[in-house]
């Protein structure tokens, strides 16, 4: 199977997602009517993912149509950490014309999307060869993107090309995108894989069991620093130690030339709850106080390489 069903698709003049929220237990489609549902499903993770929040923010400008100034404003608003959301904005923003010229511009956004991916999977799956073990986290995968997936692209392309090899998951805690999303993409793709908690991956690196880590990017700074899934750099600091390769896939429109370094990158705070509890149950004592920052960034001396529509882009040699 080559080819997943759309996580977003505008479908008689409302946008169709995936509620990321209800997998792995239940695939459901739900409809996006107006700018205030795109917000909402974008704040509670209905949709999810740096591209394809970028792709339901593109579509949110049509639902906000004329109200342009406005409706951009509340969609950048929504989350702020991936680069994509105000990315797509911007260029919607550009359009001449009314709604269905606006229209137009989000459908060739959500092709794009695609098919920059599928070059991203082509390129990247030259550093997977048989027997390896690639380790991913978080989900960048088609649920993150309108299809295919970024760093799951490359995997994806990998096994399209008749290689075997393994795929190492890890759950991501808060909300556990790698347990629920990833593995679900995984299954249905037929790739072997193991899940694993976020704190095993140095035992595995260690035993020289992973050869390759492969993640997606919310957000990459001018100097090459990436914003990520909270736990990219912990992964990142062990791959340097235990000598494992590190790569970043992502589309070019991830790297924001307006931010110098990772450092600028802002960083969503989530609900405390999302710490304070297991899968929708409380496991924490009440009383006490957590935090729960979203992602976190890696510096580019960190990453082998950033794999790109274009090329795999090699950053550091020292990693
Ligand atoms: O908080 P999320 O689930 O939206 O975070 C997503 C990630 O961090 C992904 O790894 C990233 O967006 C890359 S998606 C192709």
């Amino acid at each position: 199977m080559d080819s997943f069903m759309k996580t977003i698709e505008w479908i008689d003049r409302r946008v169709r997602i995936i509620d990321q929220t209800q997998l792995p237990h239940k695939l459901k489609f739900i409809y996006l009517r107006s700018v205030r549902d795109v917000v909402e499903a974008i704040k509670s993770m209905k949709v999810r993912g740096a591209p394809v929040i970028g792709v339901a923010a593109a579509y949110g400008i049509v639902l906000g149509y004329p109200k342009l100034k406005q409706t951009a404003k509340v969609l950048i608003a929504s989350r702020p950490t991936a680069n994509s959301i105000a990315w797509a904005v911007k260029r919607m923003l550009k359009v001449k014309g009314g709604r269905a010229e606006l229209l137009r511009e989000a459908q060739r956004i959500a092709r794009e999307d695609v098919e920059i991916n599928r070059r991203i999977g082509k390129n990247g799956s030259k550093l997977i060869k048989s027997g390896m073990t690639v380790l991913t986290h978080c989900n960048a995968g088609a649920l993150a993107t309108v299809d295919y997936g970024t760093a799951l692209g490359v995997i994806r392309a990998a096994k399209a090309q008749g290689k075997r090899f393994k795929v190492m998951a890890t759950e991501t805690r808060p909300l556990l995108q790698g347990a629920r999303l990833t593995a679900w993409e995984l299954k249905r793709l037929r790739i072997p894989f193991r899940l694993i908690t976020d704190s095993m991956a140095g035992h595995f690196m260690q035993r020289g069991e992973v050869d390759l880590v492969v993640v997606g990017a919310d957000r990459i700074a001018q100097n090459l620093d990436v914003a990520n899934k909270i736990g990219t750099y912990s992964l990142a600091v062990l791959v340097k130690e235990n000598g494992v390769p590190f790569y970043v896939a992502a589309p070019f429109s991830v790297i924001d030339k307006s931010i110098r370094t990772g450092n600028d990158i802002p960083i969503e705070q989530r609900s405390k709850e999302e710490v304070l509890s297991f899968a929708g149950k409380r496991s924490a004592p009440k009383g006490i106080r957590a935090a729960n920052p979203a992602f976190d960034v890696t510096p580019h001396n960190y990453i082998t390489g950033i794999i790109t529509e274009k090329e795999i882009m090699h950053v550091s040699k020292k990693s």
